[in-house]
């Protein structure tokens, strides 16, 4: 085991939580999520965590790269969730990781469906990845990045919309700090998911509160709908209501505020 995984255990030791399973470090991969979906297929146990030093093929949603230089983290956690609330997973790794930045001094916001913005550019992305065989679900892997430092080299569409805690605090913030503060995070609001959904979702929705009555449009499948955000409902799906005051639930896709057209 590797200085950093031994200090990862012993900082959720400290908070209480025994971590029975492998944390793999590693100094470079390409994806951390990559990594523990191998493992998963192989039989790793649930909870098993793999992170690294810096990614080389850093995957985000809808196919998108993540940039993982050195300096931030990159985190993978397996679950293999025996529950019906299973769909809420990513949304309860949100409102987890929202907790975990308030431990290093910044007020983040949810925007669904689970990004960490603080300031309006986001601080920290969830890129969920699951498998399911014979219509029984498998494994989840819940990759969490997290900017901590103010990176450079990033192209200027990033770089607009990105923001670190770094740049946000002014204080440099250790990858296996923010590894442990994720994880005993997670691994509370796990709890709660498995024994009240419904709790997760008032916590996601109270974290997201700027975005309920706004107006805004979804990308989703290649189509635009448009509509004012209501909230989520108990699936974690975003609920807009239309032009013509019905509701649309939608599962997937990415939100942006716009202006209501006179
Ligand atoms: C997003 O907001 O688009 C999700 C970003 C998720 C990035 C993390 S970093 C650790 C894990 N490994 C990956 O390749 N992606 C996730």
């Amino acid at each position: 085991m590797t200085a950093v995984a031994e200090a990862l255990r012993e900082g959720l030791r400290n908070r209480g939580l025994a971590w029975a399973a492998e944390i793999e470090h590693r100094g470079q991969l390409v994806s951390t999520n990559d990594r523990l979906k191998d493992r998963a297929r192989d039989g790793a146990p649930e909870w098993t965590v793999v992170l690294a030093d810096e990614q080389t093929g850093g995957r985000g949603r809808q196919g998108r790269t993540w940039f993982s230089p050195p300096g931030g983290l990159y985190l993978s956690l397996l679950l293999r969730p025996r529950f019906e609330a299973f769909g809420l997973i990513p949304l309860t790794a949100g409102v987890a990781l929202v907790e975990a930045l308030r431990e290093h001094g910044v007020a983040a916001e949810l925007k669904w469906p689970n990004d960490a913005l603080a300031g309006g550019r986001k601080v920290a992305g969830i890129l969920a990845e699951a498998s399911s065989s014979a219509g029984r679900l498998d494994w989840v892997v819940l990759g969490i990045g997290v900017n901590l430092q103010v990176v450079e080299g990033l192209p200027q569409g990033v770089r607009e919309a990105a923001t670190s805690i770094s740049t946000l605090t002014g204080a440099q913030v250790e990858p296996v700090v923010a590894a442990t503060a994720v994880l005993a995070h997670l691994s509370l609001w796990y709890d709660a998911l498995r024994v009240d959904p419904a709790s997760v979702v008032r916590a996601w929705s109270e974290r997201a509160l700027a975005w309920w009555g706004r107006p805004v449009e979804l990308q989703s499948g290649g189509q635009t709908v448009r509509g004012i955000a209501e909230g989520i409902d108990a699936s974690g799906a975003l609920v807009l209501i239309g032009e013509d005051g019905g509701r649309t639930a939608v599962l997937s896709g990415d939100v942006t505020a716009v202006r209501l057209e006179s």
